[in-house]
């Protein structure tokens, strides 16, 4: 059985941040379930985040299925890499094979992971380190290698001597151990060191003196082990994280006309052939169709976009568009909008917890709220659905093929009837009758010969 072990109890002071740094979002996901998503699609089922700073928040914001383990955190309790996994101690079967990860490193892959596991196996090393070339190591731990090409020990920068101070390659903090070996050295692990810290990396050390074997898998792309402390590294591992995200699109089918600046969340799907223009930012749990064109400086969030959609230049949140809809430019709809079936939704129509049926039109300047549209429907332009009394709101149903004329104000609750006609500036107050026209609207008056009268006349 493999199963990971994930620290994300520190504090990350220089992020300046109420949120617990683990939290932190990049590309719509906090970073620990960026690291927590890799580990399940690598096949590892069981894991285990090691939370203490701020915990109860850590453990409410992440929705993945995992075992939190708090550490114990304060004033004179013990500290570091090794007292963390120490937390898990009891749950490290012999015979299993244990991968430790940072909740702060979130760019790492699946890939990477299943290749450490395979080296590690192949190996049959006791333990196996993730290690990198660094140009400017400072900072971190140093491997040291046998003769073999194995590694001695990890030797932290500030423990380290001058002439280990010069190694390039660098520990990255991840890590496969055998369950056995990892309990034998956690056991051994002391605080003797220039942090007095429980260093995990002390294991290595401690596995050589038993004489047992441990491994260094070199990483090709020093990228995936960028780990995250503070808001500037956190803008970069976004945009390394937005282009993997955006070539993956790519791969599937999808065309971006500037993967530079379109901004697509890790749980966002789209369907092939869709054509994605400049300035894009899609958000949450967003799904798109085939064939769809999302228009420049479009923003989608959690919403349901169907096949050979035209959304341009506008706002959806938490809304559903069926096939063929067209949208925009500069539309507005709001959470729980319903848009079905080769509906227009055009400029400046704001829309919100409504539901438009197949082939409705509202093509300019409207307000639909809390309404029910049916299909057909001809909403004109400037109508307004007056759904607020000042207290509470209320619902407007309009039925199958009405036609509302232009800059009608719909005081709701009220109900417009199938195929009926309502004139254009109307302020319905009442039921408008199946098939019927209603006016409501003061009768013109034209006073003949008024303005010579007046003595206006230019
Ligand atoms: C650690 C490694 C170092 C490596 C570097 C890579 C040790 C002793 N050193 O150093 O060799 O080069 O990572 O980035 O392991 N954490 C806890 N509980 C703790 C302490 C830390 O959960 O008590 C978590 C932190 O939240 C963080 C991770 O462990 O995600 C690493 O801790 P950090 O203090 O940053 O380790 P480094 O000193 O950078
Ligand atoms: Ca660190």
């Amino acid at each position: 059985m493999i199963f990971s072990i994930i620290l994300a109890a520190g504090e990350g002071t220089r992020m300046k941040s109420k949120l617990p740094k683990v939290l932190h979002k990049i590309c719509g996901r906090p970073l620990l379930s960026h690291v927590i998503n890799t580990a399940k699609s690598s096949g590892i089922d069981k894991n285990i985040v090691i939370v203490g700073n701020r915990s109860d928040l850590v453990r409410k914001t992440i929705e993945e299925e995992v075992t939190f383990i708090e550490q114990p955190m304060g004033e004179g309790v013990p500290y570091g890499t090794g007292f963390a996994v120490m937390q898990a101690r009891d749950f490290i079967e012999d015979d299993s094979h244990v991968i430790i990860l940072y909740g702060d490193t979130p760019l790492i892959t699946n890939e990477t992971v299943n290749n450490i596991i395979d080296f590690h196996k192949k190996g049959n090393y006791e333990a196996t380190v993730l290690s990198a070339d660094f140009d400017d190591p400072t900072g971190y731990g140093r491997i040291i290698r046998d003769k073999n090409g194995n590694v001695e020990a990890i030797v932290e920068h500030k423990d380290a001597s001058e002439r280990q101070r010069e190694i390039k390659e660098i520990n990255s903090g991840i890590y496969c151990f055998n369950g056995k070996s990892l309990k034998i050295a956690l056991d051994r692990l002391d605080n003797n060191n220039a942090q007095n810290e429980y260093y995990i990396t002390d294991a290595i050390k401690i596995l050589n003196d038993l004489g047992l074997k441990v491994g260094g898998y070199k990483i090709l792309d020093n990228e995936e082990i960028f780990g995250i402390n503070s808001r500037q590294q956190l803008a970069e591992a976004e945009k390394i994280m937005r282009k993997r995200i955006n070539s993956t699109h790519m791969t599937n089918g999808v065309t971006i006309i500037n993967p530079e600046n379109t901004y697509i969340d890790a749980d966002v799907r789209i369907e092939r052939d869709t054509i994605i223009y400049p300035g894009v930012i899609i958000e949450g749990k967003t799904r798109i169709g085939e064939d769809s064109i999302i228009g420049h400086n479009s923003r989608i969030v959690d919403s349901v976009i169907g096949n050979r959609v035209e959304i341009q230049i506008s706002t959806i949140i938490e809304s559903k568009i069926d096939d063929d809809a067209h949208i925009g430019p500069y539309a507005y709809l709001r959470p729980n909008s319903e848009i079905g079936r080769n509906v227009k939704i055009g400029d400046f129509v704001e829309v919100k917890n409504s539901k438009i049926d197949d082939n409705s039109k509202a093509s300019h300047l409207s307000y639909i709220g809390d309404a029910i549209v049916g299909k057909g429907v001809n909403i004109g332009c400037g109508t307004v659905f007056v759904n607020y009394d000042g207290k509470k709101k209320h619902k407007t149903i309009v039925q199958d093929n009405a036609f509302i004329g232009c800059n009608t104000n719909l005081i709701s609750p009220v109900e417009v009837e199938e195929g009926a006609y309502i004139a254009a500036g109307s302020t319905i107050t009442e039921r408008v009758p199946k098939g019927s026209l209603s006016i409501a609207r003061a009768k013109q008056v034209n006073k003949e010969g008024w303005v010579e009268k007046k003595g206006l006349k230019k």
